[in-house]
C-alpha cells in the first residue's frame, strides 16, 4: 500500500482514541507483509499506568490474531479537536515493542505533518536495540 494511504488509514483510527486525560488523540495503521491493515488508537485509563499508544493497540490486535509479519506503519497525533500539523514520534516503549516483531532495516515508520511524511526504518528510530539476540 502507498504510504500516502497509509496515512489515511490512521487518520482514520485516530477518530477512535480513547484519550479524555490528555486530549492528545493518536491513531496508527500497520500493514503486514500480505496487506491486511491493522487499525490502532490511543487507550487511556483514569489510573494512567494502563494506558495504551496507537501503535502498541494496532501491534497487539494483529499478533493476537495470528500476524507478525509487519512491512509498515503510519501514525498520527493531534490534540482533539485539532487537525494535524506535528509529527508524532513512537515512544520508546511502542519502538521496544516494534523490535520484538519488526524487521530493523526493513520496516517502515511513517510521521505526518499534516503536510508532509516522513519516514524512518526501525533501526534509525532505535539503534542498538535490546532484542532476542541479545537475550
Ligand atoms: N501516544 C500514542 O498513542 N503514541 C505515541 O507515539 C505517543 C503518545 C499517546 C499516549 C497518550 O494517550 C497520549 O498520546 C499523550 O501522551
Amino acid at each position: 500500500m502507498e504510504k500516502e494511504e497509509l496515512v489515511e488509514r490512521a487518520i482514520e483510527a485516530r477518530k477512535m482514541s480513547y484519550s479524555p486525560y490528555s486530549g492528545f488523540c493518536v491513531g496508527a495503521a500497520l500493514e503486514t507483509e500480505e496487506g491486511e491493515v491493522f487499525l490502532g488508537c490511543n487507550i487511556e485509563n483514569a489510573a494512567y499506568g494502563p494506558s495504551v499508544c496507537a501503535e502498541r493497540t494496532a501491534i497487539f490486535k494483529a499478533v493476537s490474531e495470528g500476524c507478525g509479519d509487519f512491512s509498515q506503519i503510519a501514525i498520527v497525533g493531534a490534540p482533539r479537536g485539532e487537525s494535524i500539523s506535528r509529527f508524532c514520534a513512537p515512544c520508546g516503549v511502542c519502538r521496544q515493542v516494534m523490535s520484538e516483531f519488526c524487521r530493523k532495516d526493513t520496516f517502515m515508520i511513517h510521521l505526518y505533518d499534516g503536510k508532509e511524511i516522513r519516514s524512518y526504518t526501525l533501526g534509525e528510530l532505535l539503534p542498538l536495540a535490546f532484542d532476542l539476540d541479545g537475550v
